[in-house]
């Protein structure tokens, strides 16, 4: 007799930093029948998701597909391979993401330089141009697009044109804003770009798409020393994924049928309009929160759309709420992380979950909830302001 315990997790609605929720479209695509690696059929997925991750990221890049692994996967390919023993790297650190970062460069054997920010503000491009100027030979600037961490918005441009200026390669994480906020790969100048399927590409946490630059890919090939990484080195799985079809490691299937299928959704609803619905839901949200005494957390105007960073109200128990939240409504919102801890909770709407309906649903959840844990509201208010957001005009437009 079987007493281990049957497979029945609760129906989650998931508006914590990720992963997002799923549709039932991405669901399916991960039970249909299995075809091997090599089969003619899968290789014609490979090459149309290799097209739909070009189209998200923004790029021609040829070298642009999806690794096997979590974000924090993607990052270190990114890393390894552009990144020998004595090289230097400038690593921008403003939350835990870019820490990773630094951590990564560390042991690539490089020498890391640290431009940092407090967290909950973004990088200042001064101090990115003071540091090349400081370490002029720097290989790699690194910098997080959109800091889960803290709900912070990195604008790319600026810091693009210093770091091409200085003759380095740029690599980005945009873990949280794929498929959530513009993302340019080729007109901002990003040379080496990783990112997460689990966020605002709206699919279960598994692959890690990636994309490099022609210069990036030169820098690959030039390397003197082998990359640190057998499983992450690209110049082998690019050979898997290019005309050569060399077995590397055998492709997760299924998670590439779910990305795929992810992808195409997005092509159907359009990046504009997917970026717009990720502004406008943002907005509400925050127009909702500020009602009822919640401020954000992160720098104003370089508050990220897909994850809202709210300061938790003096007096008031994060993990009281969090848990109320989860028990009695199924809504997952995520807690602060490092010095965050206790201070901030983390609403996330990416993908799926970034909707009206989770919207009046979360603020409503906190209008019953708060005044239990010891912060009055004003009953209703709350989802008031946000309807009078998805009642009003178009939103700013596009960054
Ligand atoms: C900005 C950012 N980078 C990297 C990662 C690492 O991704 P993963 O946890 O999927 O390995 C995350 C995960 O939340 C993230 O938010």
């Amino acid at each position: 007799m079987a007493t281990s315990v049957p497979l029945e997790p609760p129906s989650r609605v998931l508006l914590g930093p990720g992963p997002s929720s799923v549709s039932a479209r991405v669901l399916r695509a991960m039970s249909i029948p299995l075809v091997g690696h090599l089969d003619p059929a899968f290789l014609r997925i490979m090459d149309e998701t290799k097209r739909l991750l070009q189209f998200v990221f923004q790029t021609r890049n040829e070298l642009t597909i999806p690794i096997s692994g979590t974000g924090s996967a993607g990052m270190e390919a990114c890393l390894v391979n552009l990144l020998e023993p004595g090289d230097t790297a400038v690593v921008c650190i403003n939350g835990v993401f870019g820490t990773r970062m630094a951590d990564i460069v560390e042991r690539c054997g490089a020498t890391l330089v640290k431009v940092e920010a407090p967290w909950g503000h973004s990088i200042d491009p001064t101090d990115v141009a003071a540091a090349l100027k400081q370490h002029p030979a720097a290989k790699v600037v690194a910098l997080v697009h959109a800091e889960t961490s803290t709900g912070v918005w990195q604008p790319l441009e600026e810091i693009g044109r210093l770091v091409h200026g200085a003759g380095a390669l740029f690599v980005v994480d945009t873990v949280t804003s794929l498929g959530g906020h513009p993302v340019r790969v080729d007109d901002w100048g990003v040379d080496a770009c990783y990112s997460g399927t689990q966020k605002c590409l709206s699919c279960p946490p598994g692959l890690s798409p990636v994309t490099f630059s022609a210069r990036a890919v030169e820098a690959l090939r030039r390397r003197k020393t082998k990359v640190q990484s057998w499983y992450r080195d690209l110049t082998m799985i690019e050979k898997y994924w290019g005309a050569e079809r060399v077995y590397h490691h055998t492709a997760p299937i299924s998670m590439n049928y779910a990305l795929y299928e992810a992808l195409r959704i997005i092509e159907e609803e359009g990046l504009e309009a997917r970026w717009q619905r990720h502004e406008r839901n943002h907005q509400a949200l925050k127009a909702g929160l500020a009602a009822i005494g919640l401020g954000i957390a992160a720098q104003e105007g370089h508050q990220l759309w897909t994850l809202n960073s709210v300061r938790i109200p003096d007096g008031v128990d994060d993990v009281q709420v969090r848990g109320t939240l989860l028990e009695e409504v199924n809504i997952e919102i995520g807690g602060g992380l490092g010095p965050l801890k206790g201070k901030t909770w983390r609403i996330g709407l990416m993908g799926e979950s970034s909707n009206a309906a989770n919207v009046l649903l979360v603020l409503s959840a906190l209008e019953r909830v708060l005044p239990r844990c010891g912060h009055r509201v004003d009953t209703g208010a709350a989802v008031a302001a946000a309807a009078r957001i998805y009642g009003s005009s178009a939103p700013s437009g596009q960054r």
